[in-house]
């Protein structure tokens, strides 16, 4: 695919998110909120299917790892221990005519060439600027505790590795999977969901023995692992890469990115070049390290084995699920030529993350009987599988409608069906048709799209 289709993509993506339900501008009648953003029923059944498989792949799959979910709000020491209130910030900028800010490192050169890229204004001297977001707790003014929203999930983990070792029978090495809320006062909020002032990350801190070479080996694995799960869920191979990181953040040791390939030359916007959508971290013992530090407590690990005490080594796979869904739809998003010059959009995505697995379409909406037996297939349906009803305009229009919006399957309800008791099922990828029976119809959408 060439650059410009790529860039494309993501302006047909962000006009069919919208118009289809899958992404809204956050507080839109007020005039929005810049970097929120609202999952419509569309947007909410994918991102739901991306975390759950998440999920699955880390608790169910992995012998090694139980999950956990932590609390947003924590107290403001956790955010001193794990060096956020300190080194979490971007080099900020501003025009001093327009007053409008920019990240430093963004720039094409700092000071641009021509001045504030808005304006030309003369643009300030970089200093930096802290992402946590601050919130305030309790009702009795001038009483009321300064905390932050949590700038990662990272810290509900590590602050509950006793608990964990406590109540649970894991031995290192182990795991602890996290799906949450993140917030961040990001200077550039931008590229739909890619950089947003509120986000979902879901993340993995594994424990490791404190051997550089042990958790090294760890490290690999993760990588792997994180990459094989992006490809099993259907994301193109050619369109991801590892990115080994040139500057590490505070606590990392090492560092990797699974980049996105959205199309053309690099730079800021979202529509252009490799993007970061999960990174993989050794994050040595710091945040164990300093929080047995701050909170005075004994965080160490014995090993019943070598009867020796340490503190664990962490490897950490941090994914945005905003990302991750945002991507999933470029990759999906395909423009085809069905006859005759007659194209179709059609959204391949994966059956495990398509938010319906099938339509159900009585022939004609006025004929009682047909709407009727559609119903029952539909209810029946709906039981064991997200499905929708669709009986507007004619049936080349419902499937195209539902191509749109990657529905696996269409099952069309007519004369026929009365009589023999079998329905019309249409394939989305290959528009293929056949006749299956309706008391099959459950194990054949199941087998076809569920199982994989
Ligand atoms: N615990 C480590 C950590 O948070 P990060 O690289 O800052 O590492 C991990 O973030 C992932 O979270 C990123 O790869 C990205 O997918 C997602 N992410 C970070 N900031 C984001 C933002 N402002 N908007 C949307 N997603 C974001």
């Amino acid at each position: 695919m060439k650059k410009e289709e790529k860039k494309d993509i993501f302006e047909k993506i962000t006009s069919l998110a919208k118009r289809r339900g899958f992404i809204y501008p956050g507080s839109e009648i007020y005039g929005g909120l810049t970097g929120t953003w609202d999952y419509g029923p569309l947007g909410a059944e994918l991102k739901r299917n991306i975390k759950n498989e998440f999920w699955k792949n880390m608790t169910q799959e992995h012998e090694n790892i139980v999950g956990l979910d932590a609390a947003i709000i924590m107290n403001p020491k956790v955010w001193e221990a794990s060096g956020h209130l300190d080194s979490f910030s971007d080099p900020l900028v501003e025009c001093k005519k327009c007053h409008h800010r920019f990240r430093a490192d963004q720039l094409e050169k700092n000071p641009p060439a021509g001045g504030c890229p808005d304006c030309g204004g003369e643009i300030t001297e970089p200093k930096q600027f802290n992402l946590m977001v601050e919130t305030y707790l309790g009702s009795i003014e001038g009483e009321k505790l300064k905390t932050y929203l949590r700038g990662e999930i990272t810290q509900g983990v590590h602050v509950n590795f006793k608990n964990i070792l406590d109540s649970t029978r894991v031995k290192i090495p182990f795991g602890v999977a996290q799906v949450g809320k993140a917030f961040r006062n990001e200077i550039t909020p931008g590229g739909l969901t890619f950089r947003s002032r509120e986000f979902e990350q879901m993340e993995l801190q594994f424990y490791t023995k404190p051997d550089k070479k042990e958790s090294m080996k760890w490290m690999e694995y993760w990588k792997e692992e994180r990459m094989k799960w992006y490809l099993s869920l259907g994301m193109t191979k050619k369109n991801l890469r590892f990115k080994e990181h040139e500057q590490l953040a505070h606590y990392a040791q090492a560092a990797f990115d699974i980049e996105y390939n959205t199309g053309g030359d690099s730079d800021a916007s979202v529509g252009a070049g490799w993007k970061e959508m999960e990174g993989i971290h050794h994050r040595g013992d710091w945040d164990v390290r300093r929080h047995q530090e701050f909170s005075k407590q004994d965080l160490t690990y014995f090993d019943e084995e070598t009867k020796e005490r340490f503190l664990p080594y962490i490897i950490e796979t941090s994914g945005g699920v905003d990302r991750a869904t945002l991507f999933f739809l470029m990759d999906a998003y395909h423009e085809e030529e069905v006859k005759d010059g007659e194209t179709r959009t059609v959204l391949k995505i994966h059956p495990k993350l398509a938010p319906y697995k099938a339509a159900v379409f009585p022939l004609l909406a006025n004929k009682p009987q047909l709407v009727e037996l559609a119903e029952k297939i539909y209810k029946d349906l709906k039981k064991e599988m997200m499905v929708i009803w669709d009986d507007r305009g004619n049936i080349g229009k419902r499937y195209r409608a539902q191509d749109e919006i990657g529905t696996m399957a269409g099952i069309t309800v007519d004369f026929e069906s009365l009589e023999t008791e079998d329905v019309t099922v249409r394939d989305r990828d290959t528009m293929k048709q056949e006749r299956v029976k309706i008391k099959e119809l459950k194990n054949y959408i199941n087998e076809k799209y569920q199982k994989n």
